[in-house]
């Protein structure tokens, strides 16, 4: 039996962007559906730690144009400068309507909210709620505001619907009980989040399986900055274990705890002049070049000198203590795991994709913000701002765009390879350190496990995302012969100004499989 319904907007996801996004759309008077494959709060938001980077401007000595220069530091050369600029001066605006919709950001003595710092910042401009638990909040609120949304549990969008123009006309998905259906609208929001699964360990739960960006691309999209998936580089270390790690937020580093190698010897001095406090990218790195010098599983995060850490960090605290170390007598032990899409969707700045009526928004998408390395924190804010954009970029889309005509055959046959095939390819071959033979090694093997399916299920939809997925970050991470950023080659270890300017995209052939096109990036020189 199949189902149909239809809205002016369908959003696909239910974080931060996607429900940022409808709560506006709504509020322009559109006719909003969101679409979640699990519960509300399943997605990445609700397990976001340290906050959400903003310049709120009542802080002397920070400013939008200092924020600016870390992210654009922290992206290695690859970030959009106007999508850095537009995107962070819209931060304010979206984090007052953020607090307006009944999220509360810890507050310090005088009453303004606090702020910490994290990895690649040079001010404490990250604010936070409960402590370490900022996306639960930011989630609590959305969800509270967002009640009496149409909202749809347990349905997984299959494919876009489009019509004989190519634009998309609507979704296909599957409801809770795993029936088909179509939900038909002339605008289609994806925001629906990365795709940290790819790997056997990660901070990522058990949907962010890259749904997302294989919908966009089967619908003719393109995606670019693929290669660039963020490590983050304190999980929590309890023996060698797979699925969702437990995060230990780079404010822990912000408020003053240092890396220890297992001999109890800081390592990060010398190799950045923030040590411990530096990007992402090259803590990561540090981490994993010293446990291969090292033969340790794990290096060790000390946080004794922190006063009151159980209050200021309660989630990495518990997580702790139900691992059985006490952080408080003895440093975390922690390795780097996958933790974040850079690239994703390429999008423009207000939210629209190369497919009329298909837009993203959030860690799905790629703007042009995050370069080869994002900048700790700024996530959160970007899924604020470019949900808010993209509800208006659809009501103003919908005063110009001709409505959708009659839809035409669906997209290519998907493929699918086992899911542990697919994260012990990535894992082994795609992590920090790449190579040429590796990359390759792993395409064959995803190749070869790949067979043509038609799902039927969440997981079958899931799995062909993933296998995907991995065709594409295989194939962007060997056509990157540097390294910069997330994206480490042992084979070319250096930056090569040649990939300065050069964003891989990659687009669907006619059979339906991932091709390399290379794009310049916007506005750099
Ligand atoms: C963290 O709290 O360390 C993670 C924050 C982020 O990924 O932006």
């Amino acid at each position: 039996m199949t189902w149909q319904a239809d809205a002016d907007l369908v959003v696909v996801g239910s974080g931060v962007a996607g429900l940022t996004a409808a709560l506006d759309a709504a509020e322009l008077g559109l006719r909003v559906v969101v679409v979640t494959k699990d519960a509300t709060d399943s997605g990445s938001t609700r397990w976001a730690q340290g906050g959400v980077a903003v310049v709120l401007g009542d802080e002397p000595g920070d400013s939008i144009d200092a924020h600016v220069a870390d992210t654009l530091t922290a992206g290695a050369g690859l970030c959009d400068p106007v999508a850095v600029a537009s995107i962070l001066a819209d931060g304010p605006a979206a984090v007052a309507t953020l607090r307006a919709r009944g999220a509360r950001f810890d507050a310090d003595a005088t009453g303004r909210p606090d702020r910490t710092r994290e990895g690649g910042h040079t001010a404490f401009r990250v604010i936070h709620a409960g402590g370490d638990a900022t996306g639960a909040e930011i989630e609590r609120a959305l969800v509270a505001a967002a009640d009496g949304l149409p909202l749809l549990t347990g349905h997984v969008a299959v494919d876009a619907l489009r019509d004989e123009r190519g634009a998309v006309a609507g979704l296909a998905l599957l409801d809770d009980a795993g029936r088909p259906g179509t939900l038909r609208a002339p605008a289609v929001l994806l925001a629906s989040g990365g795709y940290g699964q790819l790997y056997s360990s990660t901070t990522n739960p058990e949907t962010s399986t890259g749904d997302g960006v294989a919908l966009a691309l089967r619908a003719g999209a393109a995606a670019a900055d693929l290669e660039f998936v963020q490590f983050h580089p304190t999980v929590l270390f309890d023996g060698p274990a797979t699925g969702r790690r437990p995060l230990v937020t780079e404010a822990v580093r912000g408020e003053g705890a240092v890396l220890l190698d297992r001999a109890g010897r800081r390592f990060m001095t010398g190799v950045h002049p923030l040590a411990d406090l530096a990007p992402r990218d090259v803590v990561a790195a540090a981490i994993t070049r010293r446990l291969a010098e090292t033969g340790a599983d794990c290096v060790y995060l000390d946080a004794r000198a922190l006063d009151g850490f159980a209050s200021r960090f309660p989630t990495v605290y518990a997580a702790c203590r139900a691992a059985g170390i006490d952080p408080v007598r003895e440093p975390i032990p922690v390795t780097p795991a996958a933790h974040y899409a850079c690239g994703g969707v390429v999008t423009d700045l207000a939210g629209r994709t190369a497919v009329p009526g298909l837009y993203a928004a959030g860690e799905v998408a790629r703007t042009g913000l995050h370069g080869a390395n994002r900048l700790a924190s700024n996530s959160l804010l970007e899924g604020l701002v470019m949900g808010g954009r993209v509800a208006r970029t659809v009501a103003a889309d919908r005063t110009v765009l001709p409505p959708p005509g009659p839809l035409v055959a669906p997209a290519p046959a998907m493929r699918t390879a086992p899911r542990p095939v697919v994260q012990r390819a990535m894992t082994h071959a795609a992590g920090i350190g790449r190579d040429a033979a590796g990359l390759a090694a792993a395409s064959d093997t995803v190749e070869a496990a790949t067979v043509l399916a038609a799902p039927v299920d969440r997981s079958g939809v899931e799995d062909a995302a993933l296998t995907l997925l991995a065709q594409a970050v295989l194939a962007a991470a060997g056509t990157r012969t540097e390294s910069r950023g997330s994206h480490v080659r042992t084979d070319f270890p250096d930056r090569d100004d040649v990939w300065q300017v050069q964003s891989i995209e990659i687009v669907l052939d006619a059979g339906g499989q991932p091709v390399v096109r290379q794009a310049r990036v916007a506005g750099a020189a």
